[in-house]
């Protein structure tokens, strides 16, 4: 199977000039800090950029500014994390620095780490990811446990993956079931083209049908034998309780529904109940202290053996139920 989402290398080879060697738009590194901190450095060692980015980082409130530091010197440089962790930097080259500078301001002003290297990990594969999709999280990889749970590994169900975003969900069952007819929808075409890109450069034979749709609106009576959903639950009252990176970066149609963030969740329980074939199981992801409300939208529409599944963090995450025979 290909998969080719990692960052590129550079062409720049390494070990390179020095950055007064390299001559040229000096005005265009004139605002840059660690730019201007390392003109004077002839080594620029790893230890002090790591200490002045890990500084800048952790002024901006994030995190883990040191695991971040050493995340954006090898994403600038193309080298692996370890290989800053081990010191064994090469010299770095104007470009490298300055695409150095342009990587932690980005991140000061609290743009996804995801966004910025590009891909996001999730169930063991590399996903593109950019601004217009959702970034995986791991409690999602639960949905696609379930997924594999209720299919043999011969099975060739048809199941639908409403919401799909970067299609990390449906391309991870797929990956796992590929005789599984898998349809993947969203009502955003930017999201669905990211999904194709995911698609076609981590499947080797596309089983995965992308539509854009507005939930189950396109299928028809007893079409489908399985549903998996993480759609947005968040309600407008959590905003500002959400992280800068969150709130400001990632798209308000992957985020927000309605006044209890559940408008979209109780569309989609009405809409499966008719849509799935009689034994057809749903599963959904759900936000923090939502389960009991979807629980009970599912057993109103008529579902049984109604279940719910909690994350590392204890929190009831996924819930769901079977349509009866
Ligand atoms: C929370 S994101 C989940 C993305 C991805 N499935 C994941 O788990 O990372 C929700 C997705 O639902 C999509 N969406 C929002 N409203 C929708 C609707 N009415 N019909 C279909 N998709 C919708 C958004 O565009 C977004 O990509």
């Amino acid at each position: 199977m290909k998969n080719i989402v990692t960052p590129t290398r550079s062409s720049c080879r390494l070990p390179v000039r020095l950055p007064e060697q390299t001559g040229g738009n000096d005005e265009a590194a004139g605002s840059s800090d660690i730019f201007n901190n390392l003109l004077d450095d002839r080594s620029n060692r790893t230890e002090p950029m790591l200490v002045e980015i890990e500084r800048r980082l952790a002024q901006a409130g994030i995190e883990s500014p040191r695991l971040e530091a050493q995340l954006l010197l090898a994403l600038a440089t193309h080298v692996r994390r370890v290989d800053v962790m081990r010191g064994a930097l090469p010299v770095l080259c104007r470009e490298q620095l300055l695409e150095l500078e342009s990587l932690v301001s980005r991140r000061e002003k609290r743009v996804p780490l995801a966004y910025l290297r590009g891909y996001q990990e999730f169930y063991g594969i590399e996903f593109k990811v950019a601004p217009a999709v959702l970034i995986p999280r791991p409690e999602t990889e639960i949905l696609v446990d379930i997924a594999l749970q209720r299919t043999c590994p011969q099975s060739n169900a048809r199941i639908a993956d409403i919401g799909t975003g970067s299609g990390c969900i449906a391309i991870s069952i797929a990956r796992h079931r590929d005789q599984l007819q898998v349809i993947a929808t969203d009502l955003s075409m930017d999201a669905l083209k990211i999904a194709q890109h995911n698609v076609n450069h981590i499947l080797s034979t596309s089983s995965i049908h992308l539509l854009q749709a507005d939930l189950l609106s396109e299928f028809a009576t007893g079409s489908l034998d399985g549903i998996v959903a993480n759609l947005p639950y968040v309600s407008p009252g959590e905003k500002e309780r959400l992280q800068p990176e969150i709130r400001t970066y990632e798209p308000d149609t992957a985020l927000y529904a309605g006044p209890d963030g559940l408008s979209l969740i109780r569309r989609l329980i009405g809409q499966a109940a008719i849509v799935l074939r009689p034994g057809g199981w749903i599963a959904l992801e759900v936000g923090c202290g939502q389960s009991d409300s979807v629980s009970g939208m599912l057993e109103d529409r008529g579902f049984s053996a109604v279940f719910r599944e909690k994350d590392l963090a204890g929190i009831e995450r996924c819930v769901g139920g079977i349509k009866p025979s």
